[in-house]
């Protein structure tokens, strides 16, 4: 790459200045000086004569989008979760895509295993009441929730991320660790999480805090709807750090209403950052704003991962972390 034929690259949302800095000494770079998520035909328009883009999870990379940017070649993800790809459309228009891995899987189990605790202890609940002036007095049910150490934590999807949140469970709360995933562990990883393979209705039925951590497709659209809430104990609280869509919110939120289920804590959610109204008038669900990967650490690691791909592709013809 010469000065004069650089590529031209899109980078979508606002990141770290360093990392526009790394950009800039291999890239022409565009960005978007809003940080607005833009429409469909704004990011079309905005990549007109772009060969890549950063992007966030937000940015949709679909048909259409790519039949409208002829020039592109590579997007990557901050993100390790690519459910805005369209893998398919992407292979037939011979666009690569990135994800970041790995840098993010312990800050995100932090962050889960931060949900499993503030939802049982009914954290951000107790913290509401008493910010509201309404605590006169100590009394023995105040705020009383449900254990954490030695309970049995359930996990669905027991990729990086599950495996970390199993690790804390197991070795750090001496919980029960039983979990299900779309293949079984090695043994060895297994005895490391301390983590029992079971069926997916086991899982529903005997876990006390259930954390959701599998990736986003079609196919698994609404994987906790209203029949496996009912399979979950009346104690149970459910945590979703994966992605909206992967549970029924609507179907949450009643299931929450009716104490079905004790509580719920939640970092994603159905049309984010739009949240399901009946979700924000409940006591019992413990919300956050899609923070799980957010230390400045490790979004810096995400952001220079994603600009490293970049960076590879071009100047190496190979991306670092492709998932197609
Ligand atoms: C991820 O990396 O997938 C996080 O959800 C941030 O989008």
């Amino acid at each position: 790459m010469t000065l004069a034929n650089r590529p031209t690259v899109l980078v979508a949302r606002a990141v770290f200045p360093e990392v526009l800095d790394k950009l800039r000494q291999h890239f022409e770079l565009k960005t978007n000086p809003t940080d607005e998520d833009w429409s469909a035909s704004e990011l079309a328009a905005n990549l007109q004569g772009c060969a890549g883009a950063l992007t966030t999870g937000s940015q949709r990379i679909d048909d259409n989008l790519l039949a409208a940017c002829p020039q592109l070649k590579v997007v990557a993800n901050m993100a390790v979760g690519y459910n805005n790809f369209d893998l398919s459309a992407m292979v037939r228009h011979g666009v690569v895509g990135t994800n970041t891995p790995d840098v993010l899987t312990e800050t995100t189990a932090d962050f889960g295993f931060a949900l499993v605790l503030a939802t049982a202890r009914r954290l951000t609940e107790s913290e509401h009441f008493l910010r509201a002036g309404q605590w006169k007095r100590w009394a023995y049910d105040l705020f009383a929730g449900s254990e954490v150490h030695g309970s049995t934590l359930g996990i669905l999807g027991m990729g990086r991320i599950g495996q970390g949140i199993a690790r804390r469970g197991a070795h750090g709360f001496g919980m029960r660790v039983i979990y299900h995933n779309r293949s079984r562990l090695d043994a060895a990883t297994e005895a490391e999480c301390k983590a029992e393979y079971v069926s997916k209705a086991d899982l529903l039925a005997r876990a006390d805090h259930l954390v959701l951590v599998l990736p986003y497709t079609p196919a698994n659209h609404h994987t906790i709807g209203a029949a496996e809430l009912k399979q979950m104990k009346p104690t149970a609280n459910l945590i979703n750090i994966a992605r909206g869509g992967i549970v029924d919110d609507a179907a949450l939120a009643q299931a929450l209403r009716e104490r079905q289920i004790a509580g719920a804590g939640l970092d994603v959610f159905e049309g984010e950052p739009a949240v399901h109204p009946d979700l924000l008038t409940l006591d019992n669900v413990v919300l956050t704003p899609h923070i799980a990967s957010a230390t400045v650490g490790t979004r810096k690691a995400m952001a220079h991962l994603a600009a490293d791909n970049l960076i590879a592709f071009f100047t190496q013809g190979q991306a670092l972390t492709r998932v197609v």
